[in-house]
């Protein structure tokens, strides 16, 4: 377990190097993140290369045994570049190119983008391959954008397209080209898309392609990286829930995932963070870093957000821990006193006088040497896992039917509920192995293939719960309807059928009531429902009010060893939460510890150790009740736990068993 800071030498004088180096050393921070835009003091010319400085500023950390994870400095490539080379700079939907001064405006398939990024990565890894300083990389910084219009990337879109469908007649009857009279007869008329008109099926590929594209100009890096520093790990800055690249795949290229962490001050958007952990976590199945960690008041050009208030800073890298990360890097050591960040606050406010942020961070530190070793590398233990399938959240998100529908805002109705009742969550993607878990949900499965429908169905015949959703099973990987009821290729699974389906648009809602094995209540539901028609299965909620009133709502079919969950409607959060108790209780898997909306509750296991992690994330003080017979120690203090505690504003605390009768 380790702290540590992102760190930007070369905006600060060289004789402040020894203060920051000094109370980083004062405030227990191990590690540093440096470099990842230092492009233009790296190579100021083309060519000619300058290290020392970078240098002489790690020479400084290493005399206070803090060690260096280095940036790539590709995300902002310097003036001369991109003036000597304007082609390497991306184009928007337009056709405008953008304009520099900034970052991340860079072109993926720019030929000579990706040439000179291999050079300056090269020149990098061969001067710190063997440096004791350096332990790892960071590839680039938070890739993904831009998505650009160029003509060297419809070039390639058009090379991907024709490696994916080989012949005109194909890619033409996939897409299904016919409507308006678009069928192509040439692989030059295809254009990139962009939205307007256009179908969704070229729209689907696009995103792939974007993604592909982002993953081969990073693979450039990896490779180049391994090759040269074996000693050293190659990571990336992720950004949680972000879909412009497919984080499995780019996870398949790194040792370990980071991730960038910039929670909300309330705790509803705090949900969203302990999700974006549990999917950062699940890309490689294991426990990562975090590269980038919220440490102060943020605010972008000109305005400002509300700040954090005393104990959040400590309790949102608790929130880290508790699903999963060992490192947490903070951003950023001394807020900037000029460019383009000047509001995004660091440990240190502009003047460097350390100050609340730098304590409370110290205090951090201090606990995480308490913890030592023992939690590095620990499990973390789900109880359930949700299917995240890249083409369907992105072909979902093309066609909402629903503007407040989202792929992940459907999702966040399942994860909501399970971390109501402390039950943590695994992400997978259709091609893992997600045999083991005994409850699946999977929303939103919109684009399903033979394949999938294959291993979910081999998945419920051993005796897996699979939740499915409405929009499941609805378009082939073409992003085409399929040609059959709803869901498609899950029919059999579901054992019901979709007769009609409803968008409940003007803020309509309608009154659905849940029966057994479900409670009998009633619910609300709004944004989409599924009237369906029993084939197999039976009703486990049916329509109180509305267009389908009498129908069945939501539906449970015994198949194989296994049961299958089709939810047809977005219902409210409490029918989430029934749900959810009803399936962890049928699978034991129930926390001992009383649901909470406010004190999230996680568990990691190492060896013959766990460590129960207690949030609170309210402004308040809340009441902890220790289940019967489970007794405990605080591991951060080595003293017994009572059986009932008082969690004060912010405050965590880690539990370990002494004993359980
Ligand atoms: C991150 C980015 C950092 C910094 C930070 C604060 O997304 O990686 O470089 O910009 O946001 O704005
Ligand atoms: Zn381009």
């Amino acid at each position: 377990m380790e702290i540590g800071a992102d760190y930007y030498p070369e905006h600060w004088d060289r004789k402040d190097w020894e203060v920051n180096a000094k109370l980083m050393e004062e405030g227990g921070f191990k590690l540093v993140r440096m470099a990842e835009f230092a492009w233009s003091r790296m190579e100021p010319k083309e060519g000619r290369y300058e290290f020392g400085w970078l240098d002489d500023a790690i020479r400084g950390l290493e005399r206070r045994k803090i060690r260096v994870i280095l940036g790539t400095p590709t995300a902002a490539p310097p003036p001369w570049l991109v003036t000597k080379y304007p082609e390497t700079l991306a184009v928007d939907a337009r056709g405008i190119r953008r304009i520099p001064g900034g970052r991340r405006h860079y072109c993926f398939n720019s030929p000579v983008y990706r040439e000179l990024s291999r050079k300056i990565v090269t020149a990098l890894a061969a001067h710190y391959a063997t440096h004791p300083a350096v332990i790892g990389w960071q590839t680039d910084n938070e890739i993904g954008g831009p998505v650009c219009w160029c003509e060297n990337c419809a070039r390639a879109f058009r090379k991907w397209l024709e490696e994916r469908y080989n012949t005109l007649e194909n890619l033409n009857r996939s897409w299904g080209t016919v409507f308006w009279g678009q069928e192509y007869s040439d692989w030059d008329e295809i254009p990139l898309p962009h939205g307007d008109g256009q179908s969704p099926s070229p729209r689907l590929d696009h995103a792939r392609f974007h993604s592909h594209s982002v993953l081969t100009y990073h693979e450039i890096q990896t490779k180049v990286l391994k090759q040269a520093c074996p000693r050293h790990f190659v990571t990336h800055n992720m950004m949680g829930f972000y879909d412009e690249v497919d984080y499995f795949e780019l996870g398949k290229s790194l040792d370990l995932v980071a991730w960038d962490n910039y929670p909300g001050n309330k705790w509803g958007q705090g949900k969203v963070a302990s999700a974006a952990a549990d999917y950062m976590r699940s890309i490689k199945h294991s426990p990562f870093m975090v590269m980038e960690q919220r440490s102060g008041l943020t605010g972008w050009l000109e305005f400002l957000n509300s700040g954090d208030a005393p104990g959040q800073l400590r309790l949102w890298t608790y929130q880290a821990v508790a699903h999963g990360a060992d490192k947490i890097v903070y951003f950023r050591w001394r807020t900037s006193r000029f460019g383009g960040e000047q509001y995004w606050h660091g440990i240190l406010d502009h003047h460097g006088v350390p100050g609340r942020r730098y304590a409370e961070l110290k205090r951090v530190g201090r606990e995480f040497a308490v913890l030592g070793e023992r939690l590095d590398g620990a499990a973390y233990v789900s109880s359930a896992g949700v299917l995240l399938h890249s083409d369907s959240r992105w072909a979902a998100d093309i066609q909402k039917g629903h503007p407040k529908l989202s792929f992940l805002g459907h999702a966040a109705n399942f994860t909501k509920a399970f971390s109501f009742f402390h039950a943590g969550l695994e992400y997978y993607q259709p091609s893992d192995d997600f045999s083991h878990c005994p409850i699946l949900i999977a929303p939103t499965l919109f684009l399903v293939d033979e394949a999938m429908a294959a291993k979910l169905t081999d998945y419920v015949q051993r005796g897996g719960t699979l939740v499915l959703t409405f929009r499941s099973g609805v378009k082939d990987a073409a992003n085409v309807v399929v040609n059959e009821r709803l869901p498609g290729l899950l029919r059999h699974l579901s054992g019901c059928e979709v007769e009609e389906y409803d968008c409940l648009v003007a803020g309509e809602s309608v009154q659905v009531e849940t029966s057994a094995p479900l409670p009998r209540k009633p619910f609300q539901a709004s944004l989409w429902c599924d009237q369906l028609t029993l084939t197999g299965a039976r009703a486990i909620a049916r329509y109180r009010s509305g267009p389908f009133k009498g129908s069945p709502a939501a539906t449970m079919h015994h198949y194989g060893k296994g049961t299958v969950i089709y939810v047809g409607f977005n219902g409210e959060q409490a029918f989430y939460n029934a749900l959810a108790k009803w399936l962890l209780a049928k699978n034991k898997a129930l926390s001992p510890f009383a649901p909470s909306e406010t004190v999230e509750i996680t568990e990691r296991v190492k060896d013959k150790d766990r460590f129960i992690f207690i949030l609170n994330h309210s402004g308040s003080a809340q009441k902890l009740r220790m289940p019967p017979r489970c007794h405990y120690r605080d591991l951060l203090t080595g003293q017994k736990a009572s059986r009932s505690t008082t969690l004060s504003p912010y405050d965590v605390k880690i539990l370990g068993p002494v004993e359980t009768a």
